[in-house]
């Protein structure tokens, strides 16, 4: 049985208050081992574990692959640009083959919504999902609550603005699901065109004038412009983007309390954030990084516990 109420990891959606405080609470014995002399423990031993990559990624495929080393896993890595996909090969034909390896676990990046949902239906094996077009990143908004609570303590009540390109965004999603189980409030701030209709019905605070979304938060979160998932034009020109919604030292310091400053990554240094503002101690970045293995190895192991 996984020690988690679900028997894969497809969106924050499926998973509960109880299931997130016990990943935390793994990830903070895990965050301890990593920061040991002797990082490696053998939880995982006999765990074998396929990343397949369908879509490009730095921070979510590394952090996977050490988190799996970390517990002695036995991994393959899988990227669909060197791979038979270009032959014409289906997904469930690939992973398949990948399976019949006795590959116990597979972690999936997709560009196509539900793909990683897809997949648990037709495949023997766990499935966890590292990113699903502009579905959800559950991995990812996990570890940045963690980064909060590591701050701020419990987050109850927190105040939490995610800036940017909500519309295109799985990290928008999967941060608005996590944050509200967890009790914070959200808000997100960008253009209206890049703000979903259906926002209302998720519970959020809407604003699109940047200085009021940061004076009423504990927390901002600056996302990317998903410029790979737009197909027109959201706004006029990127400099007008970034005079409206780039993130800066100048309204950082206007502000009437010092907020925290987050951001998933990649990140585009002058556009939604500034170098300075994006190397200041206000921002967690990097902690965000460091944060997202030993969650990762808290989720590997918990869903681990249905396999063994
Ligand atoms: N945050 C994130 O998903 O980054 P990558 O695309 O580099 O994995």
């Amino acid at each position: 049985m996984s020690a988690l109420s679900v028997k894969h990891l497809l969106g924050i959606k499926d998973i509960n208050a109880n299931d997130i405080d016990m990943i935390f609470k793994t990830a903070d014995t895990f965050k301890e081992v990593i920061n040991r002399p002797i990082k490696k423990i053998p939880s995982l031993r006999d765990i074998t574990i396929a990343n397949l990559f369908f879509e490009n990624s730095t921070r979510t495929k590394l952090s996977f692959e050490l988190a799996e080393k970390r517990l002695s896993a036995d991994v393959i890595n899988f990227a669909a640009s060197s791979s038979s996909v270009s032959k014409g090969e289906t997904l469930i034909d690939t992973v398949n083959n990948i399976l019949a390896m006795k590959v116990d676990m597979v972690v999936m990046r997709h560009p196509y919504a539900g793909a990683a949902q897809f997949l648990s239906k037709h495949v023997n094996a766990t499935i966890v999902n590292a990113g699903d077009g502009a579905h959800e990143h559950p991995t990812q908004a996990l570890l940045d609550a963690f980064s909060i609570r590591e701050k701020l303590g419990d987050l109850k009540g927190c105040k939490v603005t995610i800036v940017g390109d909500i519309l295109h965004s799985r990290v928008a999603l999967s941060n608005i699901f996590c944050l509200q189980k967890l009790g914070a409030e959200v808000m997100v701030c960008g253009p209206t065109t890049l703000i979903p209709k259906y926002i209302n019905e998720l519970g959020v605070k809407v604003e699109t004038n940047l200085k009021k979304a940061l004076e009423w938060c504990d927390v901002a979160n600056m996302l990317r412009i998903q410029l790979e998932r737009q197909d027109i034009k959201f706004f006029p020109s990127l400099r007008e983007y970034v005079m409206l919604y780039g993130l800066n030292k100048e309204i950082l310091n206007s502000l009437s309390k010092e907020i925290i400053v987050m951001h998933p990554g990649p990140i585009n240094r002058g556009i939604e954030i500034t170098s300075d503002v994006a190397d200041s101690k206000q921002s967690v970045i990097l902690q965000q990084v460091e944060n997202g293995v030993a969650v990762r190895m808290a989720v590997l192991y918990l869903l681990a516990g249905a396999i063994k």
